[in-house]
């Protein structure tokens, strides 16, 4: 059975290959059969009874939909009177007669509520190095929740349970149309005969994995069983992200937070333009692609997650205590004199020499013991103690 904190980078990329992924990703279609043994830990039908119940998701993050439309939540929840304030709450009878008349229920976020889906989550944003968020597709029976349409992020679609027939178009009138657009025609693209493209078709059974780029047209349908389904869904950075990340430079420039010359001569109106697009282009070159990723990667946030009562306690956490890093991505770790430095979540982080191969050690290993992590960082087990406190005390490490 496959750790869920190494489905993308371990499993997914040993039977598609890293590089294979990492260059079709955003960009090609891609199928791979990683086998249901590799999604069996990642959601049960135990673990999604238990969760609706102590979770008790509400509409909108709970929703259902049938042929194309949203059911209306009156039909499955209702008002809570216990609660302070008003809560929708899924009635279960409703639910099931729902899903019985062949609507599919959709609940976001499911890697905030279920850990084995947020590791998941969290090793495919250390494979595309953007944010992913998982949503759980359940349905019964052969309708389709949704009409042929296409999603304004990059998807990895995982079936975990049942099956599910896909067709998927390919792009459309509008190559790489985005969330926040000027332009929102999009039509799908069609062959000369009129009907839909066809890139791919197939049911996908448990553990089989597709990747459906941002822009691209698809059509889901039931096969008349269950399916249980996790889409992972991340946007990446575009040009025009690199491009705002420019613009929020010019706020320096005093020629850009001066006004524009709309009354001035036409000589000095052209030289005012002059002006400005060599200043553009200069800071430009300055802010390259690496550098402004970079930047992108050191903002990247952590997951919400808590490690009481080390971090508010005075003693070091004994040493079979497990250590796990909580940054998503590794960040580079540099040196300040007599002092490491880090950044996670934007905040810069400094220390003393000596907890650099610690934090060290730790990301690279991302989970250890205590005395593991001394042993991988050379250091005393006391010493390593005393550290992983302090680290945990800024919410770089959790300690269980
Ligand atoms: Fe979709």
């Amino acid at each position: 059975m496959t750790d869920p904190g190494h489905l993308f980078t371990r499993t997914l990329c040993d039977v598609v290959g890293r590089e294979a992924l990492t260059t079709r990703l955003s960009e090609e279609f891609v199928f791979a059969d990683l086998g249901a043994d590799a999604v069996r830990s990642l959601l049960t039908f135990d673990d999604l009874n238990e969760l609706l119940a102590t979770c008790s998701p509400e509409p909108p993050r709970l929703r259902l939909h049938r042929d194309g439309s949203p059911v209306p939540v009156d039909r499955y929840t209702e008002t809570a009177a216990s609660s302070r304030n008003a809560r929708r709450v899924v009635r279960p009878e409703a639910l099931y007669r729902e899903l019985r008349a062949g609507a599919s229920l959709v609940l976001d976020s499911l890697d905030r509520m279920h850990p084995p889906v947020g590791a998941a989550a969290d090793d495919l944003m250390r494979l595309v190095r953007e944010r992913a968020q998982a949503n759980l597709y359940l349905i019964w029976g052969e309708s389709r929740g949704f009409d042929t349409h296409w999603d304004d992020h990059d998807t990895v679609i995982v079936q975990v349970e049942g099956t599910k027939h896909w067709q998927v178009h390919g792009p459309g009138s509008r190559p790489y149309p985005m969330k926040n657009d000027v332009d929102h025609t999009h039509t799908p693209p069609r062959d000369a005969d009129g009907e839909l493209h066809l890139v791919w078709e197939g049911v996908l059974r448990p553990g089989q994995v597709v990747h459906v780029p941002r822009g691209w047209w698809h059509t889901v349908t039931g096969t008349g069983e269950v399916s249980m389904h996790l889409t992972f869904g991340f946007t990446r950075a575009t040009g025009v992200e690199w491009a705002e990340a420019l613009v929020r430079r010019l706020f320096e420039e005093e020629v850009f937070r001066r006004d524009l010359p709309r009354f001035a001569e036409p000589e000095v109106r052209r030289k005012h333009q002059g002006e400005l697009a060599a200043r553009v282009a200069e800071l430009a070159e300055e802010l390259d692609v690496d550098g402004f990723l970079t930047e992108r990667d050191a903002r990247f946030p952590r997951r919400t997650s808590f490690s009481l009562p080390w971090p508010v306690e005075e003693g070091a956490p004994p040493a079979d205590a497990r250590v796990e890093f909580v940054p998503i991505l590794p960040p580079p770790l540099s040196r300040e004199g007599e002092r490491v430095a880090v950044t996670v979540g934007g905040r810069r982080y400094r220390f003393p020499a000596a907890v650099g191969p610690v934090l060290e050690a730790i990301a690279e290993h991302r989970t250890l013991t205590v005395a593991e992590l001394a042993g991988h960082a050379d250091v005393e087990v006391e010493r390593a103690a005393q550290i992983v406190s302090v680290l945990s005390r800024h919410h770089l490490v959790l300690v269980r």
